[in-house]
């Protein structure tokens, strides 16, 4: 796998500094609310396991996935989601935790839907963000690094569902995705 990195943009342990680092901030903000944290599978799913873990305050976990990008490597606008939570957000304080902030569409429709169910609060923390690729503005209240517009894996992150396993962030080499 490592073979297809051109370049590893934060390391494992840059990385785990900075979980700690967001993990310390949300615990100092959300002391005594009990956070409904909210993964938004399947990429986030690593940085979301780390996360939990750096956060010292009570809190609750849930899942959701929705549907944007398919296989292919431009997103097409479209946003569905295709797993609900489980548990009612109405009066919790929640935050929305994704693996990476592209075009926003994704995030920009997941937060507008949250609102809509009687959230006590609302925040978001993304891992990543690209903001050369923003289309929709979105609010970030959490976030780990900026990226340059480069195809970027590992860390939860994939190339048509491979590389999340890879324990930093890299620049995918643009002959494997036949850039
Ligand atoms: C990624 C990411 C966000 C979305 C961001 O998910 O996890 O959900 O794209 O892109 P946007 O800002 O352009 O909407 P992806 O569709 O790749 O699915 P995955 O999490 O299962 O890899």
């Amino acid at each position: 796998m490592t073979q297809c990195i051109e370049k590893v943009l934060f390391s494992e342990e840059e990385i785990a500094e900075k979980v700690k680092e967001i993990g310390a901030q949300i615990s100092k903000d959300y002391a005594g609310k009990n956070p409904l944290i909210i993964s938004v599978l399947r990429g986030s799913f690593v940085f979301m396991a780390d996360l939990v873990r750096a956060i010292t305050v009570p809190c609750e976990v849930d899942f959701l996935s929705v549907s944007s990008y398919g296989s292919g490597t431009v997103s097409s606008g479209e946003v569905k989601i295709v797993k609900d939570f489980e548990n009612s957000v109405a009066d919790r304080h929640v935050i929305v935790v994704e693996d990476i902030l592209d075009s926003g569409r994704t995030l920009s429709y997941l937060m507008n839907t949250l609102r809509t169910r009687g959230v006590a609060s609302l925040s978001l923390c993304t891992f990543l963000d690209k903001p050369d690729r923003r289309v929709v503005p979105v609010e970030v209240d959490y976030c780990g690094f900026q990226v340059p517009d480069e195809f970027i894996v590992g860390y939860g992150l994939d190339y048509d569902q491979r590389f999340r396993n890879l324990p930093f962030v890299g620049i995918l080499k643009p002959e494997v995705y036949g850039g």
